[in-house]
C-alpha cells in the first residue's frame, strides 16, 4: 500500500527578490537606526547553519525543548481537544514529531497543517510526514506566518504549535500584532502551544549567541550574502564585526552587525544606497527571553488563557498549552 499524497499549497512567491524581501529592507535600511528583519536569514545556506547551531554545546534551547516535549506529550494531548495540529515555521517537524507522536497513539491526529517559508523543506517534510502518519491528512501550506494566518483549515478543533522561541524574534508590538491576528483567525476553544526561551544567567545567554565556533556569527553574517545575490547588494562582510548583547532591560539578546569603517553600501533591488558610518549597527536579530508571568501577560492580552506551562528540569525553557477564549 502506497502512503496518501501530502497536499502542499503555496502561498508564497517563490522568487525571494519579489514582494516584501524589498519592502523590508527599503524600512530597515530606509531609516535608523539600521535593521533587517530576521525572516531573511532562512535560505538554504541560514537553514542549514541554524541546524547547525540547533547542536552547538553553548545552544541550550532546542534539547530544553525536546525534553520538555518528549516529557510532557501525552499530558499536553490529554488536556487538549484538538484533532487538527497546525505548526507554524515548522522547518523538518523535527521535535513536533514527539508531539504528533502522542497525538496519533491517542487517535486524535485527523490533520496536520505544518507552515514554512521554505518550500523545499517543507515538501521533505510532508511527504516523510504522510509515511510516517498514513491516516493522517497532511496539508502544508508554504507561507509567512504573520502574514498568512487568514489560510488555516477550519471544520475541526485546532492545536496551533508555534515552537522553537519563534516569538522571541518578534518586538514586542509586532509579538501582540501576531498574536492578536492568530487569535482572529481561530475559533474560542482552540488552542495554542507556545515555546518560550526563558531569562536566566547573562553568561548563558551570551554563550548560545556568541558560540566558540562562531556558527552563530556566520549565519547572522549571512544575511549581508542574502542581500547581495537578492538584491544585488555589494555588502562586504569583512567590513562589519559580529556584536551580539544582552539587554537586560529589555530581557533580550541583540544580534548586530558593526562596521569596522565609514562605508557606502549599494542596494539596486532596492533602489537604496545607505551611507554606514564606522560603528554604526545594523540590527539582524532580536530573540526575547520571557518571564512566565510575561507569557501569560501577552497571551492574555489577545485573548489566550494558559492552561498549563511545563519547563525542564532547570526552568531553562517553557511550553506553554493555552486557550482562546
Ligand atoms: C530560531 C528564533 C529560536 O532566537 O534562539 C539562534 C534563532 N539566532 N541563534 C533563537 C537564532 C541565533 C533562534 N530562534
Amino acid at each position: 500500500m502506497s502512503a496518501p499524497e501530502p497536499v502542499v499549497q503555496v502561498l508564497l512567491d517563490s522568487d525571494w527578490a519579489s514582494g516584501s524581501l524589498v519592502a523590508d529592507v527599503r524600512q530597515g535600511l530606509g531609516s535608523r537606526p539600521l535593521r533587517l528583519p530576521p525572516k531573511w536569514l532562512y535560505d538554504d545556506e541560514g537553514s542549514r547553519l541554524f541546524d547547525q547551531i540547533t547542536r552547538l554545546p553553548e545552544y541550550y534551547p532546542t534539547e530544553a525543548e525536546r525534553s520538555i516535549l518528549a516529557a510532557y506529550a501525552a499530558d499536553i494531548v490529554a488536556a487538549c481537544d484538538a484533532t487538527t495540529v497546525v505548526e507554524l515555521g515548522s522547518g523538518t517537524s523535527d521535535k513536533t514529531r514527539l508531539l504528533l507522536d502522542a497525538f496519533a497513539g491517542a487517535g486524535a491526529l485527523h490533520r496536520f497543517v505544518p507552515v514554512d517559508v521554505s518550500e523545499q523543506t517543507l515538501r521533505d517534510a510532508a511527504v516523510m510526514l504522510t509515511e510516517r502518519y498514513p491516516e493522517t491528512a497532511v496539508e502544508a501550506i508554504v507561507g509567512d506566518f504573520t502574514l498568512h494566518l487568514g489560510h488555516l483549515p477550519e471544520g475541526q478543533r485546532r492545536l496551533v504549535a508555534f515552537l522553537g522561541s519563534t516569538i522571541g524574534n518578534l518586538y514586542l508590538e509586532e509579538r501582540g500584532a501576531f498574536l492578536g491576528a492568530l487569535a482572529d483567525s481561530l475559533d474560542p476553544g482552540d488552542w495554542l502551544l507556545l515555546g518560550t526561551d526563558l531569562v536566566k544567567d547573562a553568561d548563558r545567554l551570551v554563550a548560545a549567541y556568541d558560540d566558540a565556533q562562531g556558527v552563530t556569527e556566520a549565519f547572522v553574517r549571512n544575511c549581508l550574502v542574502v542581500l547581495n545575490r537578492e538584491l544585488g547588494a555589494d555588502f562586504d562582510p569583512d567590513r562589519f564585526d559580529y556584536a551580539p548583547l544582552w539587554d537586560s532591560r529589555m530581557g533580550r539578546m541583540d544580534l548586530r552587525l558593526r562596521s569596522t569603517a565609514p562605508q557606502t553600501v549599494r542596494v539596486p533591488g532596492a533602489d537604496l544606497v545607505v551611507e554606514i558610518a564606522a560603528g554604526e549597527e545594523v540590527q539582524v536579530e532580536i530573540s526575547t527571553k520571557f518571564r512566565r508571568e510575561q507569557v501569560a501577560r501577552e497571551l492574555g492580552a489577545a485573548g489566550f488563557e494558559v492552561r498549563e506551562t511545563w519547563t525542564d528540569p532547570a526552568g531553562d525553557f517553557a511550553v506553554t498549552l493555552a486557550r482562546l477564549t
